[in-house]
């Protein structure tokens, strides 16, 4: 799979992208991360990339020209192109499978008070957004859906296991994961002093006790921290 992204701060993504499963990803060859700097594309000698906005108004807004110009160039037959935008379709866990599906997605990160019209018309196969909240630009938002997007991406995770019994996935009826211990099995709370046990079942080995036990679990993490799941 390839992921393009256009963006006017390539250093905010270079940084995440080299980190940890995406930078294994890259290594494995599964994933091939391009990060373009839009001002590469931009009008005249001092690559200007935006413009006041017609009609008035706060900010600026990114000129149509750089962006065909880049699209033009990194577009391919497979290309899927989404624009990060707070007016963006939700992102969700389903179209971070879906979109894994993909060979070449090219993300566009915004600046400012956004792009040109013509441009989300012309250019822009879907918008996405990360959540209701605005941020100063698409970079992390992008990072957001790169990340996962990419762990999808079969052979990305080395157990598959674990991208499929997750929070939000089908297993656990789309709500919340159950709670992971580990070692060591009492824990003396430094703080209190009280010894904290891991769950019981949890070190019965019956493994039908165990899924009903994380079942339950799962069920009220998510009736009382995200009723709207249920
Ligand atoms: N750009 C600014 N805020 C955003 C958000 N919440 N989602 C996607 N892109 C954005």
């Amino acid at each position: 799979m390839k992921i393009d992204v256009v963006t006017l701060f390539p250093d905010y993504l270079t940084g995440p992208l080299g980190q940890s499963m995406m930078r294994k990803a890259s290594e494995s060859g599964l994933v091939e991360f391009g990060v373009h700097d839009l001002r590469q594309w931009g009008i005249g000698k001092r690559r200007t990339v935006d413009g006041i906005p017609y009609g008035g108004g706060a900010g600026m807004v990114l000129r149509p020209e750089p962006l065909f110009r880049a699209f033009t160039e990194l577009q391919s037959p497979d290309m899927h192109r989404i624009y990060l935008t707070p007016q963006g379709k939700r992102f969700e866990q389903s179209d971070a499978e879906r979109l894994a599906k993909h060979k070449h997605l090219i993300l566009l990160a915004g600046r400012y008070e956004g792009v040109d019209g013509r441009v989300r018309d012309r250019l822009v196969d879907e918008e996405l957004s990360i959540g209701d909240y605005v941020l100063t630009g698409g970079e992390l938002p992008a990072l957001v859906v790169i990340d996962a997007v990419v762990r999808h991406v079969p052979g990305v995770l080395g157990d598959e296991r674990s991208s499929q019994e997750e929070t939000f996935s089908e297993p656990l009826g789309g709500g919340l994961e159950y709670p992971h211990y580990t070692r060591p099995e009492i824990f003396k709370d430094p703080q209190t002093g009280k010894q904290l046990k891991v769950p019981d079942v949890l070190l019965t080995g019956h493994h039908a006790d165990i899924e009903k036990w994380r079942k339950e679990q799962s069920k009220a993490a998510t009736r009382s921290r995200r009723p709207d799941l249920t």
